[in-house]
Order: structure tokens, then sequence, then C-alpha cells
């Protein structure tokens, strides 16, 4: 009985990492190269937002996906807008679902984003249109990668179905187009089912405000990944969200340290509307150490310990003499040396796990092994008591 128990508990074991497994692979053919720059709404920071010249710019800069939000005309159609309302992005006003798309169209949707933002103004911003989604897959094809968002279907039915018809009019739900060529994404999970119910391998990403809300289990049913506000996330639910078989796309993250804290919590991608910087915090060399943390913890030796990419092997220097090495794992390496006076130079550099070398910094040694400035306190009519902080096992002496 016992090894029955065992055998089914290994075979579930078994069952289980298989389906993490197919689940991750499915991640990673979307996110290809990892890290993905979801250009939010355009390069919506430097131009006005769901324009031709807003896509056009993130494109330019190397965005990876153009982010488009649908609304719905009162004839039906879908054109690019994030407000419910064209009021704060148009020169008219009044609900998108009441007015038609010629109504729609002779409204200017690049004078409010020059009065707004005068020092990011541009003439030929002056009188751009409202693209329609067509339009605007018309003119990219398949050249670019689109992340289009059914929003607020409550308000405007049959949203859903009228964008699989127009991306299936331009075959882009086809077998031959790469996985990914399109990602819907909403925070209607209805919305979601009915897409996977019609188009089971078209990639899916549940929105949501809150991270604490996400059933990521449930969502792993018919989605490949989720779509958190910035702030309510950590590495924690990163962490929580891959073993669930789900990539991560953050929004929206528009400056560096956000940036670099989404790579380092293992993000797959983040919206922005800042996506030159965006590029360039993915591209820069994050492989090097950085300044190492250099103690003489004991008479014997000297610990030299900071961060590294993984499996990359790092060295540590004094003068020119290579004094010891070690294999860095979980981004973190630390080598012990003989010991070192204090203020002396230590250098560590790195080679990667293909024999590159990866940068290299220098450091100074900090004694820790002196006593520190002890607290002195009479704590009773028998005693003095003094504590303090000494290298371990060594013996520490009070003299009056
Ligand atoms: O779609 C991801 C992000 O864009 C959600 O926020 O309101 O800008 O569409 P919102
Ligand atoms: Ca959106």
């Amino acid at each position: 009985m016992k090894n029955f128990m065992i055998k089914i508990s290994l075979s579930l074991t078994l069952l289980f990492s298989i389906v993490i497994y197919s689940k991750t692979v499915y991640g990673e053919e979307i996110s290809e190269k990892n890290f993905q720059v979801i250009a939010h709404r355009g390069d919506s920071g430097n131009a006005p937002e769901h324009t031709m010249v807003s896509y056009e710019l993130a494109r330019r800069l190397g965005a990876d996906y153009i982010e488009i939000d649908l609304g719905m005309t009162k004839d039906g159609q879908l054109i690019a807008i994030h407000d419910s309302t064209v009021d704060r992005t148009t020169d008219g006003n009044g609900r998108v679902n009441s007015l038609t798309l010629s109504q729609i169209k002779e409204l200017d949707t690049g004078s409010w984003f020059n009065q707004q933002f005068p020092n990011k103004a541009n003439p030929q911003y002056i009188g751009l249109k409202i693209p329609t989604l067509e339009e605007i897959i018309d003119h990219y094809k398949d050249t670019i990668n689109y992340y289009i968002e059914v929003k607020r279907p409550e308000d405007n039915p049959g949203m859903a179905d009228e964008l699989l018809q127009v991306l299936n009019s331009r075959h882009l739900i086809e077998n031959n187009i790469p996985r990914g060529k399109v990602i819907i994404q909403s925070s209607d999970a209805e919305s979601l089912k009915y897409i996977h119910s019609q188009y089971p391998n078209l990639p899916l990403i549940q929105l949501g405000s809150y991270t604490n809300r996400m059933d990521l289990p449930e969502i792993s049913k018919y989605a490949i990944g989720v779509g958190p506000e910035l702030t309510t996330v950590n590495k924690t639910f990163i962490e929580k969200a891959h073993s669930n078989g789900l990539i991560v796309h953050c929004w929206t993250v528009n400056n560096q340290a956000d940036m670099e804290k989404m790579i380092d919590w293992g993000a797959d991608g983040i919206f922005t509307n800042y996506v030159g910087l965006a590029v360039n915090v993915k591209l820069a060399d994050r492989t090097a150490p950085v300044i190492p943390t250099i103690y003489t913890i004991s008479n014997q030796s000297t610990s030299i310990m900071g961060t590294a990419e993984s499996k990359s092997t790092v060295y540590a220097w004094v003068g020119n003499k290579m004094l010891g090495k070690a294999v860095a794992s979980n981004e973190k390496y630390s080598i012990k040396i003989s010991k070192q006076k204090a203020g002396a130079l230590v250098s560590v550099y790195s080679v990667d796990a293909a024999g590159n070398k990866s940068g290299s910094k220098t450091g100074k040694v900090v004694d820790r092994t002196a006593p520190v400035t002890p607290t002195i306190n009479i704590i009773s009519d028998q005693s003095t008591y003094i504590a303090g902080k000494a290298e371990l096992n060594s013996k520490v002496f009070a003299w009056v």
C-alpha cells in the first residue's frame, strides 16, 4: 500500500511538472527574449496617445509590442481610444459609443497634447485623427506585434466578436502566424474566456488592478499571463504567477528605477509610455559584478561578497595577484581570500558562462575584527555591563 501511494505521488508530481513546464514554454514563446517592452498607447509619453505618430515613434524606438485600447463607435466600428468619452483627448465631447465613426473622424486628437505638454509640443500633432483598428492593421500588417485591449465590453456588446472578425479578415489569427503576433488583454474575464473558447491558441492576458484579487490557478485555464498594476506587484507575486505557468506584464512602468526593479524581480515585460528609456534599460549590461562588500572577518580571512550574473565566475585580485574565485549562483557570489589590511584595494571581475569577460569593479577592505565602541551600563548595585560587537570566537577583555 505504501509503495502504491509513493507511485501515485510520484506520478502526480511528474504530471504536475509536465503541466507547469509546457505552460512555461508556451509563455516563453511569447516573451521570446524574456523582457518585453509594450508601448502603452504608443510612445505616449512623447506623442499624443493612440495616434499613428505615437505608434510609429514606438516602433522606431524598438518596442516589442504596440498597445491598443479599443473603443466602439455608435455604428459598431472599433477605434483606438482609452477613455469612454472623447473629452480628454480630442477637441470634441461625448461618449465614444454615442458617436458615429464619421463624427469621430472630424475630431482633432493631437492638439490637446500640445496644450498639455508645451515642452513636447509639435505642430505636426495638430489635426491628428483617431485611427480605427482596421486602419492600424492595414498600415502595419504583420510588421509589428499587436497588444489589443477589449475595454469596457459591458458598454460595448459585441466588441470581442468584432475584434476577432477584424483579426480574421486581416489573417492575423491563422496557423502560420507566429504565436504572439497578437496578444489580447482585458480586465474582463468573461470576454477572455469567450475568446479562448473560440481560439484556444490565441494568447490572452488577464489584466487586474490588484494582485491579491487575481486567482492565478483559475486564470491559467484560459490566459497565458497576467497584467497587474505596478504598485501592487512584488517579487513573490511574480514567482507565484510563474509557478502557475503565467507570464507577467506590469503596467504602467515609466521610470528607470521601476523598470530595473521589474527586470530584477523577473517580470516578463512592462507597459510603458517611454519606450526609448525602457529599451535602454532592457539592453543595459547588467552582467558585470557590482562594487563588492569586502570585510576582513578574522585574523585569517577577508570575505568578498556581491552580485553577478548567475553561473559567471568571479575572480578576486589584490595588486597583481588573483587570490580567489567563486561561481555566482542566484546572482550572488562570495569569495574568501587571505586576510587583507583595512583600506586595501580588492578588484573583482567576472567571466560569463560563455567565457566572455563581463566587467570588473574595485572596492576597499573594511576591518570588522576590532571590537566597536561598547555600550556600558551599570545595571545593579553589584555590576557594570559591557556589550558590543567583535569577531566571532575572539576574546574581548575589559580594562579599567
Ligand atoms: O492595458 C494595460 C494597461 O494599459 C491598463 O491600463 O487604463 O491604461 O488601459 P489602461
Ligand atoms: Ca490598456
